[in-house]
C-alpha cells in the first residue's frame, strides 16, 4: 500500500504514475478537498515548456536559474526543463485542451521573467482543465481508492522511516489509521497564513507541516512570492497571461512605470508585445509597486492602494477569447469591464517558493517520505519562482515522486511492527480527543489566526527588515504558545469545522514560525527576500538554502546547506532587454 496525502496537480500525477508503473500495487488517495476543489484549479495562465523551434532547453534553465536569483539547485532545473515537453505533451494525450495557434499547432504565450514564448495555456483557465484532465485519467486505475474530505493528522514514524499516517474522515469525525509502505506528501502551499492572498482557503499549510513536525526540515521558507496582479477587492488573481497578452501596468499619473525600474524601455502597445516591462519577473514587479506607493504614485480604492492594468486596447474579441475569466472575475468582483476600463490590482501573496526539504528524486531524509508540488522545495524556484513553471513543476516531480516511492518498494523494507504504529495512531487520536474537549481555554482560533495574519503582512511582506522580523519571530512563538490555549465551540463529530480549522491553525502557525526566523537568519536581499537593512544579495555568505528544524517548544533551528550549481555562476539578473 502506497499512500498520497494531497489530491490536486501533484497528487494526482503521482498516483497515475504509480498506477501505470505497478499495477499491483494499492494507492490511497487521501485529502481534505474532494479533487476538483483542490486549488490547481485556480491556477490561471499556463505551464511553461518548450515547444517552438526559436527556443530551446539552455532559454528555460537560463530563465528559470537567472529568475530564481541563482538560488535554484541546477540539476534540479535542468530535469523540470528536460521534462517538461513529455508531460505537456502526455496532457495532451490525456485530453488536455490546450489553446491552438491557427494552423493547429499548440500556442504559447509570454510570461513574466521568461525570455521566449514557452507558456502553454488553455485559454486562462489552465489548471482547471489540468486538472480534469488528470482526475478524468486517474479514474482509469481501479488501484487507485480515493478518500475524500479526510484531514490527514500525522505521519506514522517508526524504525526510521514513515509507514503511513492518521486522518480524520469529516463525514464521521472517525480517525483513520493508514499503514503504508511509503508516502507522497502533495498538500499545497501556505498562503492562507497572509491575509490577503490568491490562495484558496484550503491552502493552510497542512502538508509542510506533517513533514516539518516529523523531523523534515522546511527549506527556503523565507522565500514568498508576491504575483504583483491581485485584486484589491479580494486577493483574487487576474493572470500574468493579462500582461503575456499585452496588458500594461499604468501609476495615477497613466505612466507605465516599470520603465523606472529597470525593466526595458517602453514599448508600443498592441500585438506582439514580447518586448516590454510588465513581463519582468514578479518579484522586481511587486517590489516596483512598493516603491510606487512610496512616492504617492499608487491610486486609492476602497480596499487600499493599487496600480492599474490597462488591457482596453487588447479589444473584446481578444480579451473574450484569452482571457474570459479575468473579464469575468473583474466585472464580478470589482465591478471593472477590463474591455471599457482599466482594472485596479496590488500585489498579493501567491506562492512558497519554499517548502519541504527533497532531493531532486522528491525524496525528502526521512526514509518512506517523498514530496512534490508546491508543499515541497525540490529546488527548481530558488529565492522566486517564474510564473506558469509551477504546472510544469507538478506534473514533473508528482512522477518523479511516484518514481522514486517504487524504487524504494522495491528495495522491500518490510512490513512495519503493527503494534508500534497502532500506539502512535492512538497517541494522535488522543491528542485530537484532547483538542474536541478542553474547556476553559481562554484563546479562539479566528482570534490568533487574525493576530497571525496581521503579522505576517506587517513584517513579512514584500520589503523586511531585522527589526520588524524579530518582532515577528516573538509573536509567531507567543501566538504558538497561546495555541495550546484554544477551545473550540462545537465537540460534536459530522463535519466539525470547528475542529479542522483549529487544526489547520497549527500547521500555519507552523509555516509562518519557519518564514519568519528564517527570513530574519538570512541577512541579504535575494529574490523575494528584500531587507531594506540588507539590500545587497550577498553570495559570500547566502548562497545557499536555509533550513528550518521543527521544535515542539522553541523557535526551528536554522541550518544552511550548498546550491547545487552545475552550469550557470551567479551573475546580475538583467531585464532591461526585455523579451525576444
Ligand atoms: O498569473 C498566473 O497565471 C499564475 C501562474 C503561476 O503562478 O504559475
Amino acid at each position: 500500500m502506497l499512500r498520497l496525502s494531497g489530491r490536486g496537480g501533484a497528487g494526482l500525477r503521482a498516483a497515475i504514475a504509480l498506477a501505470e508503473s505497478s499495477p499491483g500495487l494499492r494507492i490511497a488517495l487521501i485529502s481534505k478537498v474532494y479533487p476538483m476543489r483542490s486549488h490547481t484549479c485556480a491556477a490561471e495562465g499556463g505551464a511553461a515548456g518548450v515547444i517552438k523551434s526559436d527556443d530551446s532547453l539552455e532559454h528555460h534553465f537560463n530563465d528559470t536559474v537567472g529568475g530564481g536569483d541563482w538560488l535554484c539547485d541546477q540539476d534540479a532545473v535542468d530535469y523540470l526543463v528536460q521534462q517538461a515537453p513529455r508531460e505537456l505533451i502526455q496532457l495532451e494525450h490525456w485530453g488536455c485542451p490546450w489553446s491552438r495557434e491557427p494552423n493547429g499547432s499548440v500556442a504559447v504565450r509570454p510570461f513574466g521573467g521568461m525570455k521566449k514564448q514557452r507558456t502553454w495555456f488553455a485559454a486562462d483557465k489552465s489548471g482547471f482543465h489540468i486538472l480534469h484532465t488528470l482526475f478524468q485519467t486517474s479514474l482509469q486505475f481501479p488501484s487507485i481508492q480515493r478518500f475524500d474530505e479526510y484531514y490527514a493528522t500525522d505521519l506514522l514514524v517508526d524504525d526510521g522511516r514513515c509507514q503511513g499516517l492518521t486522518a480524520i474522515e469529516m463525514r464521521s469525525g472517525q480517525m483513520r489509521h493508514f499503514h503504508a509502505r511509503a508516502v507522497i506528501v502533495a498538500g499545497g502551499g501556505a498562503g492562507r497564513m497572509f491575509p490577503f492572498t490568491t490562495n484558496g482557503a484550503i491552502k493552510t499549510g497542512d502538508g509542510m507541516a506533517l513533514a516539518y513536525r516529523a523531523g523534515v526540515p522546511l527549506k527556503d521558507m523565507e522565500f514568498v512570492q508576491y504575483h504583483p496582479t491581485g485584486l484589491p477587492s479580494t486577493g483574487t488573481l487576474l493572470t500574468e497571461a493579462c500582461r503575456g497578452e499585452g496588458g500594461v501596468l499604468l501609476n495615477k499619473n497613466g505612466r507605465r512605470f516599470l520603465q523606472d525600474y529597470g525593466m526595458g524601455p517602453e514599448t508600443p502597445l498592441g500585438k506582439p508585445v514580447f518586448k516590454t516591462m510588465e513581463l519582468g519577473p514578479r518579484d522586481r514587479v511587486s517590489q516596483a509597486f512598493w516603491h510606487e506607493q512610496k512616492k504617492g504614485n499608487t491610486v486609492p480604492t476602497q480596499w487600499g492602494e493599487a496600480m492599474l492594468l490597462d488591457m482596453r486596447h487588447l479589444g473584446e474579441k481578444t480579451i473574450n477569447e484569452r482571457l474570459p475569466l479575468v473579464r469575468d472575475v473583474s466585472i464580478s468582483y470589482m465591478g471593472v469591464d477590463p474591455v471599457t476600463d482599466a482594472v485596479p490590482v496590488r500585489p498579493v501573496v501567491h506562492y512558497m517558493m519554499g517548502g519541504i526539504h527533497t532531493d531532486i528524486r522528491a525524496a525528502t531524509p526521512l526514509a518512506g517520505l517523498f514530496a512534490a508540488g508546491e508543499c515541497a522545495c525540490v529546488s527548481i524556484n530558488g529565492a522566486n519562482r517564474l510564473g506558469s513553471n509551477s504546472l510544469t513543476e507538478l506534473l514533473v516531480f508528482g512522477r518523479r515522486a511516484a518514481m522514486s516511492a517504487v524504487g524504494y518498494l522495491e528495495c522491500g523494507r518490510g512490513a512495519g511492527n503493527d503494534g508500534a504504529l497502532g500506539a502512535l495512531a492512538d497517541a494522535a487520536q488522543a491528542r485530537i480527543r484532547a483538542l474536541i474537549q478542553r474547556s476553559g481555554g481562554k484563546e479562539s482560533v479566528a482570534g490568533l489566526r487574525k493576530e497571525m495574519m496581521q503579522t505576517m503582512e506587517q513584517h513579512a511582506g514584500i520589503y523586511r527588515t531585522g527589526e520588524g522580523l524579530a518582532e515577528a519571530c516573538g509573536k509567531l512563538a507567543d501566538l504558538r504558545r497561546r495555541y495550546a490555549a484554544i477551545e473550540l465551540h462545537d465537540r460534536t463529530n459530522v463535519y466539525n469545522t470547528d475542529l479542522l480549522q483549529a487544526l489547520e491553525l497549527g500547521s500555519m502557525l507552523d509555516c509562518a514560525e519557519a518564514v519568519a526566523v528564517s527570513a530574519l537568519a538570512r541577512k541579504e536581499s535575494r529574490g523575494a527576500h528584500q531587507r531594506l537593512d540588507f539590500p545587497e544579495r550577498d553570495d559570500k555568505n547566502f548562497l545557499r538554502h536555509s533550513l528550518a528544524a521543527f521544535n515542539p517548544s522553541a523557535p526551528p533551528r536554522v541550518d544552511y546547506r550548498d546550491v547545487v550549481i552545475t552550469k550557470s555562476q551567479p551573475g546580475v539578473r538583467d531585464y532591461s532587454g526585455g523579451h525576444q
